[in-house]
């Protein structure tokens, strides 16, 4: 396997780490370079000789400058991952979400890089989404801070793509779920919240009636994908939703969760978050048309593995 490193920016979070067992598995060398805001040490194989990890700010454009130096693809996946965080403190986070981007693409540009992978959000449809599966084409209506970022970062990768020959393949991500997910947040991922809970007795709360849909995606399922998008020997113009195109109510989620670990804790209900998406599943055709999604993982599946059953 080639040993110019694949830059993974992020690479010490949730999807980041998951990528980096597989690259790692297949031969690759790796480079992170990541700010460790949630990233964990503990989440990667730090005695593998083939991963090198950069502690440092996607929005210092000279360090990304320097990172990218030797590297043969990127995939950039560093940004505050919180939509609640955005809407907290905007200023702080675009560096992150937005000029972390633009420096990427500008180092790539200066490095020759081509190739780079890039996590966008179900979050640009805003409640646009809402419905029947979305395509890709739907109108965009970002609603926060999170989403206006995310789609600004793909509008500049396409301007590179056009004004210099950057190969950028731009996912956007439904709801992924799986372990190292970090649920410390009320605004963490719903199944990592809901897992640590049923794990330690303690109840849970559902916004809403629970009969709210949404589009779960195992990260084993989603790194296979970011693995070919590193590999492609083409890309086509045009973001990716990435789903299954299956839509699964928080109730279902929780019986699911209940097959795994037997019993549930005591469930309240609450009044639905106010801006709560009712519904949300992608419709995941131009993924198939450009990659093999294989035999993806059922939910009992992915939950037992996030609890490790
Ligand atoms: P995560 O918080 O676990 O990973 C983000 C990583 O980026 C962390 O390791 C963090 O330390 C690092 N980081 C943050 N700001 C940085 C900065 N300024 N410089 C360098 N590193 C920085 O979250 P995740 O769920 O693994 O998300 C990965 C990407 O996927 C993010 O871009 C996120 O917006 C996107 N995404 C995730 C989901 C989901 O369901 N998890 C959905 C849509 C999009
Ligand atoms: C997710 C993404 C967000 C993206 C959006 C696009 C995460 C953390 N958020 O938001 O980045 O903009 O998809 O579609 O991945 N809930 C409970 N109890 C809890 C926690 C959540 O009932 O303790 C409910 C929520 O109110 C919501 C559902 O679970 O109805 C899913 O919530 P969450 O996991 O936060 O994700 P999204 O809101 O879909």
């Amino acid at each position: 396997m080639v040993d110019a490193p694949v830059l993974i920016t992020g690479g010490a979070g949730f999807i980041g780490s998951n990528l980096v067992d597989v690259l790692l598995a297949k031969g690759y060398a790796v480079r992170i370079l990541d700010d460790m805001s949630t990233g964990k040490r503990s989440n990667l194989p730090m005695d593998n000789p083939k991963l090198e990890l950069i502690e440092g700010d996607v929005a210092d454009a000279a360090l990304v400058a320097k990172v990218m130096d030797g590297c043969s693809a990127v995939v950039h996946l560093a940004a505050v991952a919180s939509v609640q965080a955005s809407v907290d403190d905007p200023v702080r986070t675009h560096q992150s979400n937005f000029i972390g981007t633009l420096n990427v693409c500008e180092a790539m540009r200066k490095a020759g890089i081509k190739r780079v992978v890039f996590a966008s959000s179900a979050a640009v449809y805003g409640n646009n989404g809402e419905g029947e599966s979305i395509v890709e084409d739907t109108p965009k209506a970002p609603l926060t801070p999170y989403a206006s970022d995310k789609l600004s970062s793909e509008y500049y990768l396409d301007f590179y793509r056009r004004q210099h020959g950057l190969e950028p393949i731009i996912f956007r991500f439904f709801n992924i779920y799986g372990p190292r997910q970090d649920p410390s947040s009320p605004y963490s991922g719903v199944i990592s919240i809901f897992s640590e809970r049923v794990e330690k007795g303690l109840p849970i709360t559902i916004f809403g009636d629970g009969e709210q849909t949404r589009d779960f995606v195992y990260v084993g399922d989603l790194v296979k994908i970011l693995l070919q998008a590193i590999e492609a020997p083409d890309v086509e113009e045009g973001a990716i939703n990435v789903g299954l195109n299956k839509a699964t109510s928080l109730k279902h989620m929780l019986e699911a969760l209940r097959e795994v670990v037997g019993q549930l804790p005591v469930i309240s209900y609450v009044p639905a978050r106010p801006g709560d998406i009712r519904h949300s599943r992608a419709d995941n055709s131009r993924l198939l048309q450009r990659f093999s999604l294989g035999q993806t993982t059922p939910m009992s599946e992915g939950l037992a593995r996030l609890l490790g059953r």
